[in-house]
């Protein structure tokens, strides 16, 4: 296609040659938008609006959109003209952005897989974990996210996401997040390779570890010869304040998967952390010293990406940032929104918060989100989705396994300013929801044409 043909044909082209439903989708919620650009947490469309990003791609923009700093150091990597994917050399910059990841990430952690994606992060650790206890077992917590290539789907438990992609692996187990006690129980079998679990469960609906969980999991894990593995793809990069989520319990783990926001939001990326032990126990021979590879690992754009990152992540500060700007949104959320009914918690760590919905005692009300939560339960929360967005001009999304939780994520560049948008913006759409008939009715318009697509 060339680049003079007018923007109408890209969007038909999309809709006809990529995935139609989701175009469908966003015009029915209408959030079907034409970016022009993006800048830190602002985007512009090309009809003059300025939309505030509080979801960052899911925890990618955590340095905000095209980020200068890293946008030079591709040009640059670019100009350079250097050795990009030889697949016959050692490339120095992987060996820079390795150093640099574990010495952040501390504990053991000495080595680091390179892939494109945190899915690829997952299925690394899944084969990493096997070889190194020859063990096939695979422990996750109910409700998490990790993934949707196979073995990363394997560990997720939400039928939406494995319906009509079953069987999938074998020998895998979920147990509820924060059960030390079915743990153990599972772990003394001694049949697991690894644990997998997310320090914070993201879209399970920003499930915060109960305190002494992860040490407690970690014990049980080196007890029982299992690996822990921590899944950070969502929770790392200083997205909670710390490098880790995982800092906070200041644990240990085996294995850490990082992807997302690593790649400053430009480049795919992502990386599979491990011990020395858990390496040699792959790459264990000069026979072996490509046994899991993949073409994209290690490329020279992705690594100044990630390195790029890392030097504004650290420059600005920006998990201290998130520490403190995070927990003040908290505070003002709550105080704005515990006098309604609707609202049942506020809460996260870092800048990654949840506002968490329930159904309303009072009748007239409960009438009307029981029948929307008929029609599909993520219904209520998209229409809090759209409304923010239509009328307020704020991106959000609901949680992916759990429809009663808006997700609060904006890049860590945010502004005090910028967060006191958002609390009036919600404040406003959640008054609103009590207190005006439209927006149930203006909600049943939407449901119905949703539904007869
Ligand atoms: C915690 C977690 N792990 C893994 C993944 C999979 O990452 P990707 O979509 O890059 O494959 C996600 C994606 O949202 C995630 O949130």
């Amino acid at each position: 296609m060339p680049n003079s043909a007018p923007a109408a044909s890209f969007a038909s082209d999309y809709a006809t040659h990529v995935n139609p439903r989701w175009a469908t989708l966003l015009n029915v919620l209408q959030m079907n938008v034409k970016y022009d650009r993006c800048f830190g947490t602002e985007l512009f469309t090309a009809d003059g609006r300025r939309v505030l990003d509080y979801l960052s791609g899911y925890c990618v923009h955590n340095i905000g959109h095209n980020h200068p700093y890293v946008i030079q150091a591709l040009k640059e990597e670019m100009d350079r003209c250097g050795p990009a994917m030889l697949q016959s050399h050692v490339p120095e910059l992987a060996g820079e952005l390795a150093r640099r990841l574990c010495d952040l990430a501390g504990g053991e952690l000495r080595k680091v897989f390179f892939g494109s994606s945190g899915s690829e992060g997952v299925e690394a650790a899944i084969k990493f974990a096997r070889a190194a206890t020859r063990r096939a077992g695979l422990l996750c917590a109910k409700n998490s996210f990790h993934g949707l290539t196979t073995g990363a789907l394997s560990l997720m438990t939400d039928p939406f996401w494995r319906e009509g992609f079953e069987p999938l692996l074998q020998n895998t187990v979920a147990l509820p997040f924060g059960d030390l006690a079915a743990l153990e129980r599972e772990l003394s079998t001694k049949r697991f390779a690894a644990f997998i679990v997310e320090p914070l469960q993201s879209e399970a609906g920003i499930n915060l570890a109960p305190v002494g969980y992860l040490q407690g999991a970690q014990e049980i894990c080196r007890r029982t010869g299992t690996l822990f593995v921590l899944d950070e793809v969502q929770t790392g990069m200083f997205r909670t304040g710390p490098f880790l989520a995982g800092h906070y319990a200041g644990v240990d783990p085996d294995i850490v998967i990082l992807a997302k926001a690593l790649s400053g939001g430009l480049v795919p990326v992502s990386a599979t952390l491990m011990t020395d032990e858990v390496y040699e126990s792959v790459y264990s021979s000069l026979r072996r010293a490509i046994v899991h590879t993949s073409t994209f690992s290690e490329n020279s754009l992705s690594m100044r990406a990630g390195l790029a990152t890392l030097d504004v992540l650290e420059k600005q500060s920006l998990g201290a940032r998130a520490s403190a700007l995070g927990e003040m949104l908290r505070t003002r959320l709550r105080e704005e929104l515990s006098p309604f009914e609707m609202v049942k918690e506020v809460r996260g760590l870092g800048m990654l918060s949840g506002i968490e919905f329930k159904s309303p005692s009072k009748l007239s009300l409960k009438v009307a989100f029981e029948s929307f939560r008929a029609i599909h339960p993520a219904m209520f929360g998209q229409i809090v989705v759209m409304r923010l967005f239509r009328d307020k001009g704020i991106l959000t999304q609901i949680c992916g396994n759990n429809f009663m939780v808006l997700k609060v994520a904006p890049p860590l560049v945010v502004t005090e300013d910028e967060l006191n948008e958002f609390v009036a913006a919600i404040r406003d759409v959640v008054d609103l929801m009590h207190s005006s008939p439209s927006f149930w009715t203006e909600a049943l318009g939407l449901a119905k044409r949703a539904v007869n697509i």
